[in-house]
């Protein structure tokens, strides 16, 4: 498929203006461009094509069954799209005096109550864009409390080896030491392992819980009191709330400081890098550190996103919160839990979980043994999954499975589109023994096959060059 750029006729465009009958008025000298900006000239129903032309070649949830494991994505409501395209909303200026959005005020307020209720914290913002952001948003909030008291020692956060990349990373660019804690056999934090790090230099612990691995670590009381006890501060970081939201809350685990990624667990399209929502709550004695928001009076806050963040992906989950209830809330879980639960169970036979136990909203599978037999790799039955018009899971994560796949069906898939799934993993898994080489050269129907994703992170190419 040819780039715009490369369909771009000189002289073609959309639109004839009639003749100009009012006089022409230059812009000032110094402010207007020396050349015409290069943009691709086409006819209307060219733009059209071109662009359905791309949305055809995309896998999106509005496609099919897309599993990738710790990122739920789930199907997001139409509901929540026309709430978030009203006037109201999308032509707020972000200067408007408080007096002229109210409306919008009282989004970001009602959302504030009701994830404070759901994460059991008491105080929250919304400026951080993403999760990631949200936990450099929460790890300074814990920096802030341990330095206010004059703490200087606490110079290291725990983080367990199952936990996401985001984690030790946040805890590095906040200027801390990370320490690695070792799982049990359960994929839980190993307790002697834990009590073996804690001391007086620990500032905090960054957990998930359920972890990546789709465990409930049954010891998360035992954890987070071991951390207080040492003066530390327990940081939950909240992207696999979707398991456990309206079930159990992070406050109520011991956790100080929490983020949610609004964009999975609370319905906004995402994937391919945004836009998002890390809301970061906290209990009310970090509340005095929290970034200074639309809601705030007064100075001496940090700023870490400008204005009121992404603030239609407030409206979003507002409206998806309202629309399921209390009730509705902690039935997606339960059904995120099940859906889990089912494909693992309907996988089972073939390729093999990691953990054989039951499950929360996400498993992992292992396919070391697999590849020892076949040669196919975890990436062979990704790639292969392509040509069948799935989603390939989470691949090489988390890092304590070395052949791994992570599956993360949601709660939006229905019983047929989860039996498709497993039949299609059986058949993979068989067509792995009767002819690995086709899942080594797989996919074979997609519009790109193997790209050098090192190359591709590293030396990215995003701007057009003739
Ligand atoms: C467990 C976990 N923590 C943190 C993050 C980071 O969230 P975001 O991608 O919104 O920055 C992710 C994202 O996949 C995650 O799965």
């Amino acid at each position: 498929m040819k780039l715009i750029f490369e369909k771009s006729v000189p002289g073609r465009k959309m639109t004839v203006l009639p003749a100009c009958d009012v006089p022409e008025v230059c812009l000032p000298a110094g402010m207007t461009r020396a050349e015409k900006p290069a943009l691709p000239e086409m006819s209307e129903v060219d733009i059209s094509r071109h662009y359905t032309e791309l949305n055809k070649r995309v896998h999106g949830v509005n496609c099919g069954f897309y599993p990738l494991g710790s990122c739920t994505m789930k199907y997001n409501p139409r509901i929540d799209e026309e709430m978030a395209a009203l006037p109201g909303f999308t032509d707020v200026h972000p200067l408007a005096d408080k007096a002229d959005v109210e409306g919008s005020l009282e989004v970001l307020g009602c959302a504030k109550k009701l994830l404070c209720e759901i994460s059991g914290m008491d105080d929250m913002t919304f400026q951080p864009a993403a999760g990631a952001h949200g936990e450099f948003t929460g790890v300074l909030l814990i920096k802030q409390y341990h330095d206010a008291r004059g703490d200087k020692k606490r110079t290291k956060i725990i983080v367990p080896d199952s936990a996401h990349g985001t984690n030790p990373a946040t805890a590095a660019m906040c200027g801390f030491d990370v320490v690695n804690v070792a799982s049990n056999p359960e994929g839980g934090v190993d307790l002697e392992a834990l009590k073996a790090v804690l001391g007086d230099d620990t500032a905090g612990l960054m957990l998930t819980n359920p972890n990546t691995v789709g465990i409930f670590d049954k010891n998360i009381l035992q954890i987070t009191s071991m951390v207080h006890e040492a003066g530390g501060l327990c940081y939950y970081d909240g992207a696999n709330l979707n398991a456990v939201m309206g079930i159990v809350r992070p406050g109520d685990m011991g956790f100080d400081c929490v983020h949610m990624n609004l964009h999975k667990t609370f319905a906004t399209p995402h994937g391919g890098g945004g836009p998002g929502a890390g809301a970061v709550g906290c209990k009310k004695f970090l509340a005095q550190y929290l970034p200074k928001s639309a809601l705030m009076e007064g100075e001496g806050h940090i700023q870490m996103r400008s204005f009121m963040g992404n603030f239609l992906v407030v409206v979003r989950a507002l409206t998806y919160i309202l629309t399921l209830g209390k009730e509705g809330i902690p039935e997606a879980a339960e059904t995120a839990v099940l859906n889990a639960n089912y494909l693992m169970e309907k996988i089972k036979g073939t390729f093999t979980p990691a953990f054989d136990h039951v499950c929360m909203h996400e498993f992992v599978l292992d396919l070391a043994e697999y590849k020892k037999e076949t040669g196919v790799s975890a990436l062979d039955v990704a790639k292969s999954l392509i040509d069948r018009g799935i989603h390939p899971p989470t691949m090489y994560f988390p890092l304590i499975v070395h052949e791994a796949l992570m599956l993360e069906p949601t709660e939006t898939e229905s019983k047929d589109t989860l039996d498709m799934a497993a039949e299609t993993f059986r058949e993979l898994y068989q067509l792995g023994y009767d002819d690995p080489q086709l899942m080594h050269d797989a996919p074979h129907h997609a519009q790109i096959g193997r790209p050098d994703e090192v190359l591709a992170a590293r030396n990215p190419v995003l701007r057009y060059k003739k």
